[in-house]
Protein backbone atom coordinates (compact mmCIF):
# COMPACT_ATOMS: atom_id res chain seq x y z
CA UNK A 1 0.00 0.00 0.00
CA UNK A 2 1.58 3.69 -0.45
CA UNK A 3 1.85 5.52 2.08
CA UNK A 4 -0.81 8.27 1.12
CA UNK A 5 -3.29 5.45 0.93
CA UNK A 6 -3.61 5.48 4.59
CA UNK A 7 -5.24 8.87 4.84
CA UNK A 8 -8.34 6.84 3.89
CA UNK A 9 -8.40 5.32 6.84
CA UNK A 10 -9.16 8.64 8.24
CA UNK A 11 -12.71 7.85 7.02
CA UNK A 12 -15.11 5.92 9.73
CA UNK A 13 -17.58 2.99 8.39
CA UNK A 14 -20.79 4.31 10.37
CA UNK A 15 -21.69 1.14 12.44
CA UNK A 16 -23.89 -1.26 11.41
CA UNK A 17 -26.72 -3.11 12.93
CA UNK A 18 -26.74 -6.25 10.92
CA UNK A 19 -26.68 -10.18 11.91
CA UNK A 20 -23.26 -11.46 10.61
CA UNK A 21 -21.39 -8.07 9.89
CA UNK A 22 -17.85 -8.31 10.13
CA UNK A 23 -17.11 -4.56 11.17
CA UNK A 24 -15.78 -5.75 14.61
CA UNK A 25 -13.10 -8.36 12.49
CA UNK A 26 -11.98 -5.88 9.86
CA UNK A 27 -8.51 -5.86 11.26
CA UNK A 28 -8.25 -9.72 11.73
CA UNK A 29 -9.24 -10.11 8.31
CA UNK A 30 -6.78 -7.28 6.96
CA UNK A 31 -4.05 -9.12 8.00
CA UNK A 32 -4.64 -12.64 5.67
CA UNK A 33 -5.36 -9.86 2.29
CA UNK A 34 -2.38 -11.16 0.17
CA UNK A 35 -0.30 -8.51 -1.89
CA UNK A 36 -0.47 -7.04 -4.84
CA UNK A 37 -4.27 -6.82 -4.77
CA UNK A 38 -5.87 -4.19 -7.01
CA UNK A 39 -9.73 -4.84 -7.79
CA UNK A 40 -11.39 -7.14 -4.78
CA UNK A 41 -14.91 -7.84 -4.65
CA UNK A 42 -17.04 -7.76 -1.59
CA UNK A 43 -20.06 -10.81 -3.05
CA UNK A 44 -22.37 -11.44 -0.01
CA UNK A 45 -21.80 -7.40 1.33
CA UNK A 46 -24.64 -6.75 3.58
CA UNK A 47 -23.55 -4.29 5.75
CA UNK A 48 -20.61 -3.09 3.27
CA UNK A 49 -18.16 -3.51 6.00
CA UNK A 50 -15.73 -5.31 4.09
CA UNK A 51 -15.98 -3.72 0.96
CA UNK A 52 -16.01 -0.09 2.87
CA UNK A 53 -12.29 -1.92 4.05
CA UNK A 54 -11.47 -2.46 0.33
CA UNK A 55 -12.19 1.13 -0.63
CA UNK A 56 -10.26 2.78 2.32
CA UNK A 57 -7.06 0.04 0.99
CA UNK A 58 -7.52 2.12 -1.89
CA UNK A 59 -8.62 -1.13 -3.99
CA UNK A 60 -10.94 -0.88 -7.24
CA UNK A 61 -13.80 -2.03 -4.91
CA UNK A 62 -16.78 -4.10 -6.61
CA UNK A 63 -19.25 -5.10 -3.73
CA UNK A 64 -23.06 -6.89 -4.19
CA UNK A 65 -25.81 -8.14 -2.23
CA UNK A 66 -28.94 -9.90 -3.69
CA UNK A 67 -30.90 -7.50 -1.08
CA UNK A 68 -31.32 -3.88 -2.38
CA UNK A 69 -31.49 -2.17 0.66
CA UNK A 70 -27.75 -3.52 1.22
CA UNK A 71 -27.07 -2.51 -2.38
CA UNK A 72 -28.44 0.85 -1.82
CA UNK A 73 -25.65 1.54 1.78
CA UNK A 74 -22.90 0.39 -1.34
CA UNK A 75 -24.45 2.98 -3.60
CA UNK A 76 -24.13 5.17 -1.16
CA UNK A 77 -20.88 4.70 0.35
CA UNK A 78 -18.70 2.22 -1.75
CA UNK A 79 -19.85 3.45 -5.55
CA UNK A 80 -20.25 7.07 -4.13
CA UNK A 81 -17.51 9.72 -4.47
CA UNK A 82 -18.84 13.09 -3.19
CA UNK A 83 -22.39 12.98 -2.63
CA UNK A 84 -23.90 14.58 0.41
CA UNK A 85 -26.87 15.09 1.64
CA UNK A 86 -28.05 18.44 2.62
CA UNK A 87 -30.46 21.11 3.97
CA UNK A 88 -31.91 21.24 0.49
CA UNK A 89 -31.81 17.79 0.44
CA UNK A 90 -33.42 17.68 3.57
CA UNK A 91 -36.18 20.58 3.28
CA UNK A 92 -37.34 18.00 0.33
CA UNK A 93 -37.52 14.59 1.95
CA UNK A 94 -39.24 16.20 4.59
CA UNK A 95 -41.39 17.74 2.57
CA UNK A 96 -45.31 16.91 2.71
CA UNK A 97 -45.76 15.01 -0.73
CA UNK A 98 -48.56 15.71 -3.23
CA UNK A 99 -48.18 12.21 -4.49
CA UNK A 100 -49.11 10.97 -0.68
CA UNK A 101 -52.34 8.76 -2.47
CA UNK A 102 -49.84 6.69 -3.58
CA UNK A 103 -47.41 5.75 -1.03
CA UNK A 104 -49.38 4.14 1.79
CA UNK A 105 -47.38 0.56 2.35
CA UNK A 106 -45.99 1.03 4.96
CA UNK A 107 -49.15 2.66 7.32
CA UNK A 108 -51.36 -0.45 5.53
CA UNK A 109 -48.96 -3.26 6.33
CA UNK A 110 -46.92 -2.46 9.11
CA UNK A 111 -48.97 -0.12 11.69
CA UNK A 112 -49.51 -1.64 15.12
CA UNK A 113 -47.14 -4.87 13.71
CA UNK A 114 -43.93 -2.08 14.11
CA UNK A 115 -44.81 1.42 14.17
CA UNK A 116 -48.02 3.54 15.50
CA UNK A 117 -49.79 4.90 12.62
CA UNK A 118 -47.84 8.51 12.84
CA UNK A 119 -44.31 6.58 12.26
CA UNK A 120 -45.55 5.06 9.33
CA UNK A 121 -47.64 7.81 7.61
CA UNK A 122 -44.11 9.68 8.34
CA UNK A 123 -41.99 6.51 6.49
CA UNK A 124 -44.71 6.61 3.83
CA UNK A 125 -44.16 10.58 3.30
CA UNK A 126 -40.80 10.08 3.26
CA UNK A 127 -40.29 7.29 1.16
CA UNK A 128 -42.49 9.38 -1.54
CA UNK A 129 -39.92 12.12 -1.89
CA UNK A 130 -36.84 9.79 -2.36
CA UNK A 131 -37.18 9.67 -5.97
CA UNK A 132 -37.24 13.91 -5.71
CA UNK A 133 -33.34 14.11 -5.07
CA UNK A 134 -31.26 15.30 -8.19
CA UNK A 135 -29.52 11.54 -8.70
CA UNK A 136 -29.52 7.47 -7.88
CA UNK A 137 -26.50 8.20 -5.41
CA UNK A 138 -27.93 10.81 -3.31
CA UNK A 139 -31.21 8.56 -2.95
CA UNK A 140 -29.16 5.61 -2.20
CA UNK A 141 -27.85 7.92 1.41
CA UNK A 142 -31.60 8.54 2.22
CA UNK A 143 -32.31 4.60 2.10
CA UNK A 144 -29.41 3.60 4.28
CA UNK A 145 -29.47 6.26 6.34
CA UNK A 146 -33.70 5.78 7.26
CA UNK A 147 -33.15 2.02 6.63
CA UNK A 148 -30.54 2.33 9.63
CA UNK A 149 -32.64 4.79 11.59
CA UNK A 150 -35.59 1.56 11.55
CA UNK A 151 -33.07 -0.94 13.03
CA UNK A 152 -32.28 1.89 15.55
CA UNK A 153 -35.66 2.25 16.42
CA UNK A 154 -36.33 -1.59 16.93
CA UNK A 155 -36.16 -3.80 19.14
CA UNK A 156 -33.58 -6.50 18.64
CA UNK A 157 -32.53 -4.52 14.98
CA UNK A 158 -34.31 -6.91 13.26
CA UNK A 159 -37.64 -7.16 11.93
CA UNK A 160 -38.05 -11.01 12.64
CA UNK A 161 -40.18 -10.76 15.85
CA UNK A 162 -43.91 -9.02 16.42
CA UNK A 163 -42.60 -7.48 19.88
CA UNK A 164 -41.06 -3.87 18.45
CA UNK A 165 -44.35 -1.99 20.18
CA UNK A 166 -44.50 -4.48 22.96
CA UNK A 167 -41.32 -3.28 24.11
CA UNK A 168 -41.48 0.44 23.18
CA UNK A 169 -44.09 0.49 25.74
CA UNK A 170 -41.71 -1.00 28.71
CA UNK A 171 -40.36 1.45 31.00
CA UNK A 172 -37.67 -0.76 31.28
CA UNK A 173 -36.39 -1.19 28.02
CA UNK A 174 -37.11 2.45 26.86
CA UNK A 175 -34.17 2.96 30.19
CA UNK A 176 -31.89 1.00 28.45
CA UNK A 177 -32.54 2.16 24.83
CA UNK A 178 -33.82 5.28 24.28
CA UNK A 179 -34.33 5.16 20.48
CA UNK A 180 -37.41 2.77 21.20
CA UNK A 181 -39.55 5.88 21.60
CA UNK A 182 -37.71 8.77 19.39
CA UNK A 183 -39.53 9.63 16.47
CA UNK A 184 -37.66 7.83 13.03
CA UNK A 185 -37.17 11.96 11.93
CA UNK A 186 -35.34 12.53 15.05
CA UNK A 187 -32.76 9.03 14.72
CA UNK A 188 -32.39 9.78 10.33
CA UNK A 189 -31.09 13.46 11.59
CA UNK A 190 -28.56 12.09 14.15
CA UNK A 191 -27.20 9.34 12.02
CA UNK A 192 -27.12 11.63 8.74
CA UNK A 193 -23.60 13.23 9.54
CA UNK A 194 -21.82 9.79 10.10
CA UNK A 195 -23.14 8.61 6.46
CA UNK A 196 -22.06 12.51 5.44
CA UNK A 197 -18.92 11.94 6.74
CA UNK A 198 -17.99 8.50 5.83
CA UNK A 199 -18.20 9.66 1.85
CA UNK A 200 -14.79 9.67 0.13
CA UNK A 201 -13.02 9.16 -3.21
CA UNK A 202 -10.51 6.65 -3.68
CA UNK A 203 -9.18 7.46 -6.87
CA UNK A 204 -11.05 4.38 -8.35
CA UNK A 205 -14.28 3.79 -10.01
CA UNK A 206 -16.08 0.93 -7.72
CA UNK A 207 -19.29 -0.23 -8.00
CA UNK A 208 -22.31 -1.53 -6.20
CA UNK A 209 -24.28 -4.25 -7.41
CA UNK A 210 -27.95 -5.98 -6.46
CA UNK A 211 -27.54 -9.23 -8.32
CA UNK A 212 -27.59 -12.86 -7.15
CA UNK A 213 -23.66 -13.63 -6.62
CA UNK A 214 -23.95 -16.66 -9.31
CA UNK A 215 -25.21 -14.40 -12.00
CA UNK A 216 -22.93 -11.73 -11.25
CA UNK A 217 -19.73 -13.44 -11.38
CA UNK A 218 -19.52 -14.67 -14.98
CA UNK A 219 -19.57 -10.52 -15.82
CA UNK A 220 -16.63 -9.42 -13.55
CA UNK A 221 -13.81 -9.46 -15.02
CA UNK A 222 -9.79 -9.00 -13.77
CA UNK A 223 -10.58 -9.51 -9.99
CA UNK A 224 -7.62 -10.12 -7.82
CA UNK A 225 -9.27 -10.94 -4.63
CA UNK A 226 -12.54 -11.91 -3.85
CA UNK A 227 -13.85 -11.84 -0.38
CA UNK A 228 -17.22 -14.56 0.57
CA UNK A 229 -19.35 -14.10 3.73
CA UNK A 230 -22.55 -15.96 2.70
CA UNK A 231 -25.21 -16.80 4.85
CA UNK A 232 -24.33 -19.21 7.61
CA UNK A 233 -26.59 -22.17 6.77
CA UNK A 234 -27.99 -23.76 9.33
CA UNK A 235 -27.76 -20.59 11.76
CA UNK A 236 -29.41 -17.37 10.93
CA UNK A 237 -29.38 -18.08 7.19
CA UNK A 238 -32.82 -16.25 6.45
CA UNK A 239 -31.92 -12.62 6.00
CA UNK A 240 -35.33 -11.75 4.45
CA UNK A 241 -36.76 -12.95 7.31
CA UNK A 242 -35.15 -10.97 9.38
CA UNK A 243 -34.78 -7.73 7.20
CA UNK A 244 -37.94 -8.18 4.84
CA UNK A 245 -39.18 -4.67 6.28
CA UNK A 246 -36.05 -2.65 5.00
CA UNK A 247 -36.54 -4.48 1.48
CA UNK A 248 -40.29 -4.08 1.41
CA UNK A 249 -39.49 -0.34 2.15
CA UNK A 250 -36.77 -0.07 -0.51
CA UNK A 251 -38.70 -2.06 -3.24
CA UNK A 252 -41.79 -0.73 -1.98
CA UNK A 253 -43.58 -4.26 -3.69
CA UNK A 254 -46.14 -3.87 -5.91
CA UNK A 255 -46.69 -7.67 -6.30
CA UNK A 256 -45.71 -9.50 -3.48
CA UNK A 257 -48.09 -10.79 -0.48
CA UNK A 258 -47.49 -10.10 3.50
CA UNK A 259 -47.87 -13.33 5.59
CA UNK A 260 -47.37 -14.14 8.81
CA UNK A 261 -47.68 -11.63 12.03
CA UNK A 262 -44.28 -10.26 11.11
CA UNK A 263 -46.22 -9.63 7.43
CA UNK A 264 -42.68 -10.94 5.67
CA UNK A 265 -42.94 -10.16 1.69
CA UNK A 266 -43.96 -13.60 -0.72
CA UNK A 267 -42.68 -14.67 -2.64
CA UNK A 268 -38.77 -14.18 -1.41
CA UNK A 269 -36.42 -14.01 -4.06
CA UNK A 270 -34.01 -16.93 -4.06
CA UNK A 271 -30.49 -17.36 -2.49
CA UNK A 272 -29.12 -20.86 -3.10
CA UNK A 273 -26.94 -20.38 0.15
CA UNK A 274 -29.78 -20.33 2.56
CA UNK A 275 -30.72 -23.79 2.61
CA UNK A 276 -29.52 -27.40 3.09
CA UNK A 277 -30.86 -28.75 0.50
CA UNK A 278 -29.18 -26.79 -1.85
CA UNK A 279 -25.90 -25.23 -0.45
CA UNK A 280 -23.24 -27.76 -1.45
CA UNK A 281 -24.80 -27.36 -5.15
CA UNK A 282 -24.42 -23.41 -4.98
CA UNK A 283 -20.78 -23.68 -3.50
CA UNK A 284 -19.67 -25.41 -5.94
CA UNK A 285 -20.78 -23.48 -8.59
CA UNK A 286 -19.68 -20.37 -6.84
CA UNK A 287 -16.18 -21.70 -6.52
CA UNK A 288 -16.69 -22.70 -10.84
CA UNK A 289 -17.38 -19.29 -12.21
CA UNK A 290 -14.36 -17.89 -9.52
CA UNK A 291 -11.85 -19.74 -11.01
CA UNK A 292 -10.01 -16.60 -12.61
CA UNK A 293 -9.93 -15.05 -9.15
CA UNK A 294 -7.04 -16.23 -7.54
CA UNK A 295 -7.15 -15.47 -3.77
CA UNK A 296 -10.08 -16.01 -2.18
CA UNK A 297 -10.98 -15.12 1.91
CA UNK A 298 -14.21 -17.28 2.89
CA UNK A 299 -16.04 -16.38 6.11
CA UNK A 300 -17.34 -18.50 8.09
CA UNK A 301 -18.70 -20.40 11.16
CA UNK A 302 -17.93 -23.71 13.11
CA UNK A 303 -21.53 -24.07 13.65
CA UNK A 304 -22.64 -23.65 10.00
CA UNK A 305 -23.29 -26.38 7.49
CA UNK A 306 -21.71 -27.84 5.67
CA UNK A 307 -19.04 -28.42 8.96
CA UNK A 308 -15.59 -26.86 8.60
CA UNK A 309 -13.52 -30.25 7.30
CA UNK A 310 -16.42 -31.21 4.56
CA UNK A 311 -16.27 -27.41 3.42
CA UNK A 312 -12.64 -27.24 3.35
CA UNK A 313 -12.47 -30.41 1.34
CA UNK A 314 -14.87 -28.94 -1.37
CA UNK A 315 -13.11 -25.70 -1.44
CA UNK A 316 -9.51 -28.09 -1.70
CA UNK A 317 -10.55 -29.22 -4.62
CA UNK A 318 -9.87 -25.34 -6.28
CA UNK A 319 -7.80 -23.49 -4.26
CA UNK A 320 -4.42 -24.63 -1.70
CA UNK A 321 -6.49 -23.13 1.75
CA UNK A 322 -5.49 -22.83 5.14
CA UNK A 323 -7.72 -22.13 8.16
CA UNK A 324 -7.86 -19.65 10.42
CA UNK A 325 -10.41 -19.21 13.34
CA UNK A 326 -10.98 -16.37 16.31
CA UNK A 327 -13.09 -17.41 19.21
CA UNK A 328 -15.82 -15.14 20.40
CA UNK A 329 -15.66 -14.56 24.16
CA UNK A 330 -18.83 -12.91 23.87
CA UNK A 331 -22.30 -13.43 21.65
CA UNK A 332 -22.28 -10.14 20.25
CA UNK A 333 -22.22 -10.40 16.44
CA UNK A 334 -25.14 -12.44 15.32
CA UNK A 335 -25.43 -15.19 13.14
CA UNK A 336 -24.16 -17.82 15.06
CA UNK A 337 -22.10 -15.98 16.91
CA UNK A 338 -22.66 -16.87 20.71
CA UNK A 339 -19.65 -17.48 23.23
CA UNK A 340 -17.51 -20.30 22.68
CA UNK A 341 -18.48 -20.30 18.88
CA UNK A 342 -15.54 -19.63 16.46
CA UNK A 343 -15.42 -17.36 13.37
CA UNK A 344 -13.46 -18.84 10.57
CA UNK A 345 -11.63 -17.43 7.76
CA UNK A 346 -10.42 -19.84 4.61
CA UNK A 347 -7.19 -18.23 3.52
CA UNK A 348 -7.58 -20.19 -0.01
CA UNK A 349 -4.59 -19.24 -2.99
CA UNK A 350 -3.81 -21.03 -6.49
CA UNK A 351 -2.77 -23.98 -6.18
CA UNK A 352 0.80 -24.75 -6.59
CA UNK A 353 1.51 -26.18 -9.79
CA UNK A 354 3.36 -29.53 -9.71
CA UNK A 355 6.67 -29.35 -11.72
CA UNK A 356 7.10 -31.49 -14.10
CA UNK A 357 11.12 -31.48 -15.61
CA UNK A 358 11.54 -32.45 -19.04
CA UNK A 359 13.13 -35.66 -18.42
CA UNK A 360 10.14 -36.71 -16.37
CA UNK A 361 7.68 -35.90 -19.13
CA UNK A 362 10.07 -37.78 -21.72
CA UNK A 363 9.66 -40.78 -19.15
CA UNK A 364 5.78 -40.03 -18.79
CA UNK A 365 5.49 -40.24 -22.33
CA UNK A 366 7.85 -43.21 -22.91
CA UNK A 367 5.48 -45.06 -20.50
CA UNK A 368 2.32 -44.18 -21.77
CA UNK A 369 3.19 -46.59 -24.89
C1 LIG B 1 -23.21 -12.98 6.43
S1 LIG B 1 -24.02 -11.75 5.55
C2 LIG B 1 -22.70 -10.73 5.02
C3 LIG B 1 -22.26 -9.80 6.12
C4 LIG B 1 -21.23 -8.79 5.64
N1 LIG B 1 -19.94 -9.37 5.37
C5 LIG B 1 -21.12 -7.66 6.61
O1 LIG B 1 -20.00 -7.37 7.09
O2 LIG B 1 -22.13 -7.02 6.91
C6 LIG B 1 -24.50 -12.61 4.11
C7 LIG B 1 -25.17 -11.74 3.04
O3 LIG B 1 -25.36 -12.52 1.85
C8 LIG B 1 -26.49 -12.04 1.17
N2 LIG B 1 -26.88 -13.10 0.21
C9 LIG B 1 -27.50 -14.28 0.45
N3 LIG B 1 -27.59 -15.00 -0.68
C10 LIG B 1 -27.01 -14.27 -1.67
C11 LIG B 1 -26.78 -14.51 -3.06
N4 LIG B 1 -27.17 -15.63 -3.65
N5 LIG B 1 -26.12 -13.54 -3.77
C12 LIG B 1 -25.72 -12.40 -3.16
N6 LIG B 1 -25.92 -12.12 -1.85
C13 LIG B 1 -26.55 -13.05 -1.11
C14 LIG B 1 -27.47 -11.72 2.29
O4 LIG B 1 -28.42 -10.77 1.89
C15 LIG B 1 -26.56 -11.21 3.40
O5 LIG B 1 -26.50 -9.81 3.41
Amino acid sequence: MLFEEYKYFNYQFPEPQYLGAKHTHLAWIKEFIPENVKTAIDAFAGSQSVAYLFKQIGYKTITNDFLNFNNQIGLALIENKDNKLNNDDLKLLFQKSINKNEFELMENTFTNVFFEKEEAEFLDNFRANIPLLENPIKQAIAFAVINRSMTRKITMGHFGHTQALVYASDPERIKRNRSLIRPIKDIFEEILPKYNNAVFDNNQDNQSFNKNILELLPTVKNVDLAYFDPPYCDSHADYQGFYHLLETYTEYWKDKEFINGIKRYEPQRVSGFDKKSDVINSFEKLFELSEEIPNWLISYNNRSYPGIEEFEKIISKYRDVKVEAKTYHNGRGGKGSVAGSQEILFVCKPKKKHFVSTNQQQKLANERF
